[in-house]
C-alpha cells in the first residue's frame, strides 16, 4: 500500500527501468466486481498493476455525495490482493491538492450533454485528477468501465489533446444477476428500490428492441425508455439521451452506433446504465 506521491513515482520509475509495462486503475473505492473486471483485464496486458483509490472531492458538486461516498479500505484492499494488484496507491487528499492550484484541465467537449449538464464541473474534476494520476503513475494502459461511457469519451479526448502515452482500455458493464450495473452507490438504495433499480436495463432493452425493429427515429424510442421507467419505478428520470459514440454527436436518423444513457434518482442515489447499439 503506498499513500505518498513521491513514493509511487518512485516505485513507478524503478519498474520502468526494469522494462515494465504499467497497467493502472484509477478507482474511487468500494471495490466490487466491476472494479474487479478492469484488474483483471489489466493484470492480463500489463507487467505491473496498479489500482488507486481516492474519492476525488474535485468532481463532486456542491450538496452531491463526497462525505458519505462509501469507503472500506481494509476491504479493498483484500480485493486488491486477490486480484493480483501489485501497488495499491492511496494518496490523501491534502497531498494530491495541497494548496491553491495555478493551472487546472477543463473539458471543452461532449460536456453540454449527459452528467456533464447535470453535475456541471464533474468531467474537470475527472481529467483534472487523471492528468494528475496518469503522471504519478507513469501508465502505458489504463482501463475505465463502459459503464460510464461518457467519462471514457471524455477521458479519451485528454489523452489525445494533451499528448499522454497511455492507451484507454474500455471494458463492458458488469451487472447483478438480475441486470442492474454494479456500483458503489447500489448500497444506497431501499430494498423496493433494489428491486426497481433492476428495470432500469430493461427500460434500455426496450428502446433497444425498438432500433432492432426497425425504428429510426430517436424521439420515439426515448419516449419507449421513459415510458418504461416510469411506469417501473418510483425514481424520477434525471435524463434518458440518446447520441452518437463515440463522438456523443446529435444523431437524427439511427445510421451508426449509438448511446441510450440514462440517469435516475432514487431518494439517496442517483444511478446511471447505457447501452451502446449498433443495429443500422
Ligand atoms: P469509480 O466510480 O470508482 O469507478 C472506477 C472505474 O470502474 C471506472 O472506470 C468505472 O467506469 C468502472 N466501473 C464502475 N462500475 C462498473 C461496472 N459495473 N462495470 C464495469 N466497470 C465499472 O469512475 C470513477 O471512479 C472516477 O471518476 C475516476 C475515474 C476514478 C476518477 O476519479
Amino acid at each position: 500500500m503506498i499513500r505518498s506521491l513521491h513514493e509511487m513515482t518512485e516505485v513507478a520509475t524503478e519498474e520502468k527501468a526494469r522494462g515494465h509495462t504499467i497497467g493502472f486503475v484509477p478507482t474511487m473505492g468500494y471495490l466490487h466486481e466491476g472494479h474487479a473486471r478492469l484488474i483483471d483485464e489489466c493484470r492480463e496486458e500489463a507487467d505491473v498493476v496498479i489500482v488507486s483509490i481516492f474519492v476525488n472531492p474535485l468532481q463532486f458538486g456542491p450538496g452531491e455525495d463526497f462525505e458519505r461516498y462509501p469507503r472500506d479500505e481494509k476491504r479493498d484492499s483484500r480485493i486488491a490482493e486477490n486480484h493480483g494488484v501489485d501497488y495499491l496507491f492511496l494518496p490523501a487528499v491534502e497531498e494530491m491538492y495541497p494548496g491553491n492550484p495555478s493551472v487546472s484541465v477543463h473539458v471543452l467537449n461532449r460536456t453540454s450533454i449527459l452528467c456533464g449538464k447535470s453535475r456541471p464541473g464533474h468531467f474537470d474534476g475527472v481529467v483534472t485528477v487523471l492528468a494528475k494520476l496518469f503522471h504519478i503513475t507513469k501508465a502505458d494502459m489504463a482501463y475505465f468501465g463502459l459503464k460510464d461511457a461518457q467519462q471514457i469519451a471524455v477521458v479519451k479526448g485528454m489523452v489525445d489533446d494533451l499528448n499522454y502515452p497511455v492507451m484507454i482500455r474500455p471494458v463492458p458493464t458488469i451487472r447483478e444477476d438480475d441486470g442492474l450495473a454494479k456500483s458503489s452507490r447500489n448500497v444506497y438504495l431501499t430494498e423496493t428500490e433494489r428491486i426497481e433499480a433492476s428495470q432500469l436495463i430493461r427500460s434500455l432493452q426496450a428502446g433497444q428492441q425498438l432500433i432492432i425493429d426497425g425504428e429510426k427515429n430517436p424521439a420515439n424510442i426515448l419516449n419507449e425508455v421513459k415510458k418504461y421507467i416510469k411506469k417501473h419505478t418510483n425514481g424520477s428520470i434525471d435524463y434518458v439521451e440518446l447520441w452518437s459514440y463515440p463522438a456523443l454527436k446529435e444523431v437524427t436518423t439511427i445510421d451508426q452506433p449509438v448511446i441510450i444513457a440514462i440517469a435516475v434518482n432514487f431518494s439517496n442515489a442517483r444511478l446511471i446504465d447505457n447501452l451502446i447499439l449498433n443495429h443500422y
